[in-house]
């Protein structure tokens, strides 16, 4: 009878519709699975920042290319280095530490597991704030690279595209 009641359990598990499924890891505050959201989470950002690394890598590839503009490889400069150290190395070992600390420690969960998940979708919603402002902004005051210069982000000066509109 036990034997059946798991079976039971496990075609139940499997057959539950996707957005069921999605929805139990959107709203999850259990350790493990944050960890992997994490680890999905830097993967999927390790590939942009690779795609940023082909082109400066197409645009070195020969003196006085012209494969992108300066503004362009300036920009993917900056998105290269920023989110491979913010979005992709930081947010791995976030995610071995969410998997793995409580485990080692026999704890049942993260302390304030709440918190724990509020933190990961802060720092996903960060990565796509981060993204929308280059794409949006296009090299204006409030585009990523702008901000990134401390002489240009303490500076009351319009950058030089919203000057010209002025
Ligand atoms: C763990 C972090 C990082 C990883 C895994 C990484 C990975 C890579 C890879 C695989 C390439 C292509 C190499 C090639 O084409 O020869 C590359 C290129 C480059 N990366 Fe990174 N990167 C990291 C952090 C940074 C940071 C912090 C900066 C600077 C702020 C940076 C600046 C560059 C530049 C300028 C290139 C183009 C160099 C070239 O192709 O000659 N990277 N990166």
């Amino acid at each position: 009878m036990a034997t059946d009641a798991v079976a039971l359990g496990g075609a139940e598990l499997t057959s539950r519709p996707i957005v069921a499924r999605l929805h139990e890891w959107v709203t999850t505050v259990d350790h493990k699975r944050l960890g992997i959201l994490y680890i999905i989470y830097a993967m999927v950002f390790l590939m942009i920042a690779g795609i940023e690394a082909i082109v400066m890598r197409i645009q070195l590839i020969r003196p006085h290319n012209d494969f992108v503009s300066p503004q362009v490889f300036n920009r993917m400069f900056t998105m290269h280095g920023t989110t491979m150290i913010f979005f992709v190395v930081m947010p791995v070992l976030f995610g071995f530490a969410n998997y793995l600390t409580p485990l080692m420690i026999g704890a049942r969960d993260m302390a304030f597991p709440r918190l724990n998940a509020f933190s990961f979708w802060m720092t996903a919603f960060g990565g796509l704030l981060l993204y929308f402002s280059l794409v949006g902004a296009n090299g204006h005051c409030w585009s990523p690279a702008w901000a990134a210069s401390a002489r240009r982000s303490i500076s009351s000066l319009p950058c030089s595209a919203c000057a010209a509109r002025e």
